[in-house]
């Protein structure tokens, strides 16, 4: 199929907004597929109250359709379409957190297809802040359902390119609109019961939320390290093995000394077994050290590949880096991954699940 691109600027005026995206506007309310950005990941878009284009997302990622799908609006009144019985506490989260990087889990419209949700009951909806995704949505006056815009198994988009390189030829329209500001997908919050549930952590943390609501619980099921591929997971996505790199990822959390010598042992062992080449993702620090003894011990270049995820102070920049770095390892051929993990507080909750994710549960403390 042909794909249609179109670059727009984040900053753009806002008639040029509207004359730029009208077009991919006008193709999501006939049943087409959208790739855009959004300030959490790219998204893959089509109308949520179609159950042909809905289907059409499914089948341009490759994706299970019982892994329901998060619909997207750019402004409350899109709410009452889709979601019922809306507790005050969601509302109060809402007014407190949106447009931003979280989804919440409500109780589902009668109206909206259990295609959307995965045979669910309950619906998953975000307003993205991302003024882009905020104005394509809304030019189309329809709810958008997107998951992000990667072939199933991959890392979510972070980048134009990326979005390229998995869909195009699979959808009718790609809007490139620069890198995603957070990297990591949304936060999702099920607030259908009392107390807010974390489904996904996200960049909007359990603390951030615990100040707004009094209390918010984590689901277990996210915190354990393998994935659970049997039952029914709360969040279905869960059960999913996602966000991998082709490479064999390896995770460590140690001291910065640790993580170093580990790591320069780990490199040896395996170039020493004929592995062809090794990934590293560690912090700044790290990295220059790394090279160093590299150097010093006179190891081939053309076999390591050492990328920094950022310096060790800054969690948000490793998030915004993690699934770019991943998907560059692949693109270098890499064979084994070893990567620098993080303490799970804060974003770090959010970092560490993507992490346990693509290495499929390898983390090791040192
Ligand atoms: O940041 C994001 O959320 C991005 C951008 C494009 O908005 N979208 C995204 O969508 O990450 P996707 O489809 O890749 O992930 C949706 C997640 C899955 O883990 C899915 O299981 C969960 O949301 N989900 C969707 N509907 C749900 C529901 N009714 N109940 C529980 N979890 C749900
Ligand atoms: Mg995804």
């Amino acid at each position: 199929m042909t794909t249609h691109l179109i670059s727009v600027h984040v900053h753009a005026p806002e008639e040029q907004l509207t004359t730029n995206l009208t077009p991919p506007a006008k193709c999501l309310r006939e049943g087409g597929t959208v790739a855009f950005p959004t300030e959490t990941v790219y998204g893959l878009g089509a109308d949520a109250t179609s159950i042909s284009a809905v289907q059409k997302i499914y089948k341009a990622k490759g994706r299970p359709s019982d892994n329901p799908l998060i619909v997207h609006i750019a402004s409350l009144d899109m709410l009452e379409e889709i979601a019922i019985s809306i507790s005050d506490l969601a509302h109060e989260l809402m007014h407190a957190l949106w447009p931003g990087p979280i989804t919440f889990v409500l109780h589902k419209h009668p109206s909206i297809s259990s295609q959307v949700t995965g045979g669910l009951e309950t619906i998953a909806v975000r307003m993205p802040s991302h003024p882009i995704a905020l104005k394509l949505i809304a030019l189309s006056g329809r709810p958008i359902a997107a998951p992000s815009a990667n072939l199933s198994g991959k890392p979510s988009p972070t980048q134009s390119k990326d979005v390229i390189d998995d869909l195009w030829g699979r959808v009718d329209w790609i809007v490139e609109g620069g890198d995603a500001e957070v990297g990591l997908e949304s936060t999702v919050l099920d607030v259908t019961g009392s107390v807010p549930m974390i489904l996904r952590p996200g960049k909007v943390t359990q603390e951030e939320i615990i100040k707004i609501a009094g209390a918010c619980e984590i689901d277990p099921a996210i915190m354990g390290a393998s994935i659970d591929t049997s039952g029914i997971a709360k969040s279905p996505g869960m059960k999913y093995r996602h966000y991998a790199p082709e490479a064999e990822v390896h995770v460590y959390i140690g001291s910065n000394t640790e993580i170093v010598k580990t790591f320069f042992d780990l490199t040896q062992k395996q170039l020493e077994m004929g592995v062809k080449k090794v990934g590293i993702m560690a912090f700044e620090e790290d990295v220059c050290v790394l090279n160093q003894l590299f150097r010093s011990a006179n190891f081939n270049f053309d076999q390591i590949e050492v990328r920094a995820c950022g310096p060790s102070g800054d969690l948000v920049m490793y998030g915004k880096n993690l699934f770019n770095l991943l998907r560059g390892f692949d693109a270098l051929n890499c064979d084994v991954i070893f990567v620098r993990g993080v303490d799970e507080y804060g974003i770090g909750h959010a970092i560490m699940n993507r992490l346990k994710k693509a290495a499929d549960g390898k983390v090791t403390r040192i």
